[in-house]
């Protein structure tokens, strides 16, 4: 934004206002059938179908992915369905755009690789449809501003598809929170720690492997960093208020070594295939340390190439307490341990989760729960596609805005910087252009 002029700033500042005003006007105009463009329709944009037709309301008039016999297949499922079958769209990778000039869409879904998510989103918005991708929703800094600018110029919303803020567990410690059980929220722990090893790949010994996405291999080959940051920081965005009272304001980073991704291929493709000899530069774990302006700390993990059980690690440190995914644990001071003067140990003891998981329960899971437990990753993308369409089908703006997509995606790129630095600290871009102030931070009684 360097060298913008204090006029066309305004302007901005202006749109992006409006953006953020979308709701109330919108409101009014009671979208009755959303409509659904769907571009990418792989492991994942199959998954999203599935929910998107399980939802009322909803047409998909709509699909485009490179691979044809995947269109044909997502036709299929929406025929099936008893819905009108889409149109498809599979004359190359810029098909997308054809789909997107279309009149009869409201929304455009992507579930594309990285690369493509901006370019995906921006060409939505500019054609006057609301986009919704999946993550990351940017994967340089370049692309984190244009979908910002995309947005505030265009006024329509664009959404990173982020399941994991509507974990049954991020929605109960966000209750937790409002009713100030946990004080102050002033250090969050997160992790994505799960073997991809045979993904990246596509293959082992045995040949292909069925779930293969070797374009995220290219990644692995081509860039250090933490590229898949938003699982974790999602959630603890919204604990911490992030854009909406506080705001990252730094980030340090750094990457161990880089082998295991080697000695996985010599093992499983012999020591003279190329991918035993290749050079990868994304180091086997990274970690890095965010910053707010209030103060708080953010130590987030990134490990997709060693051999390990998938895990969840999200600790959150507050005031008066803390949570811990791993242990399954919560301490509240005063309330877990009353012990004072003689009576006082140092070593408190951490109480089982499961009885505050049932006392603050988020409203969704205690009214969806059942339904949403059958869609993949335990209910959650039933949940995310819901909230997507219940919001827009009613004119409002979706629980998640283009200033998350942009916070959350742009840690990939700014890790990547730090690592290559030696772990300098980077400066954390402002989005919201300083109206992270006046914001009010999520309510979770307005997730319903
Ligand atoms: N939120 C989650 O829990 C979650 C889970 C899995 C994957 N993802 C994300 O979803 C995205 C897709 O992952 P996947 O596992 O489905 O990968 P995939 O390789 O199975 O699917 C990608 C699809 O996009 C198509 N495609 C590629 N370029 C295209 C273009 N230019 N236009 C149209 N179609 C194109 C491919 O043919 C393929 O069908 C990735 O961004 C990934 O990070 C998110």
């Amino acid at each position: 934004m360097a060298g913008l002029g204090d006029l066309s700033r305004r302007r901005v500042l202006q749109s992006g206002a409006a953006v953020m005003a979308l709701s109330a006007a919108q409101a009014e105009a009671q979208v009755k059938t959303l409509r659904i463009g769907l571009v990418g329709v792989g492991g994942r944009g199959t998954d999203l179908l599935r929910q998107i037709l399980r939802m009322d309301n909803i047409a998909v008039p709509a699909i485009a992915d490179i691979d044809e016999q995947k269109v044909a297949r997502a036709r299929k499922m929406v025929a099936d369905a008893k819905l009108p079958q889409p149109e498809g769209y599979s004359r190359g990778e810029r098909d997308f755009e054809r789909l997107c000039d279309r009149g009869d869409l409201d929304l455009v879904i992507n579930a594309t690789p990285w690369q493509w998510h901006t370019p995906i989103s921006v060409a939505a918005m500019k054609a006057g449809k609301h986009a919704a991708t999946e993550v990351p929703a940017a994967i340089t800094l370049e692309q984190c501003w244009e979908l910002v600018e995309t947005s505030e110029k265009t006024g329509k919303h664009c959404m990173m598809l982020e399941n994991d803020c509507y974990d049954a567990e991020t929605l109960m410690v966000l209750n937790m929170l409002r009713k100030g059980l946990l004080g102050e929220p002033l250090f969050a722990e997160g992790g994505y720690m799960h073997d991809l090893r045979r993904v990246k790949f596509g293959a082992t010994k045995e040949g292909p492997v069925s779930n293969a996405e070797p374009w995220r291999l290219e990644y692995t080959l081509k860039r250090n960093g933490n590229m898949y940051p938003t699982h974790p920081i999602g959630p603890i965005s919204w604990w911490l208020d992030i854009n909406r009272g506080d705001r990252y304001t730094s980030l340090v980073s750094m990457s161990s070594r880089s082998g295991a991704m080697r000695e996985y291929a010599e093992r499983e493709f012999g020591k003279d295939d190329w991918r035993a000899k290749a050079d990868y530069r994304l180091g086997d774990v990274n970690t890095s340390i965010l910053q707010t302006a209030r103060g708080r700390l953010v130590h987030l993990y990134l490990d997709t190439n060693t051999p390990r059980v998938k895990e969840h690690i999200t600790r959150l440190q507050c005031s008066k307490g803390a949570y811990s995914s791993m242990m399954d644990k919560m301490f509240i001071d005063g309330v877990s341990f009353r012990g004072s003067g003689e009576n006082w140990r140092s070593h408190h003891e951490w109480e089982d989760a499961a009885p505050y998981r049932e006392r603050y329960q988020h409203k969704l899971w205690q009214e969806r729960g059942s339904t949403a437990a059958s869609s993949t990753h335990g209910g959650i993308d039933y949940m995310l596609i819901y909230r997507l369409v219940k919001r827009l089908q009613a004119g409002l703006a979706p629980d998640m805005d283009v200033y998350d997509a942009a916070t959350w995606s742009a840690i990939f790129p700014l890790s990547e910087r730090s690592v290559a630095g030696r772990s300098i600290p980077v400066e954390f871009p402002d989005f919201t252009r300083g109206r992270w102030e006046g914001r009010a931070g999520i309510n979770p009684d307005e997730i319903d």
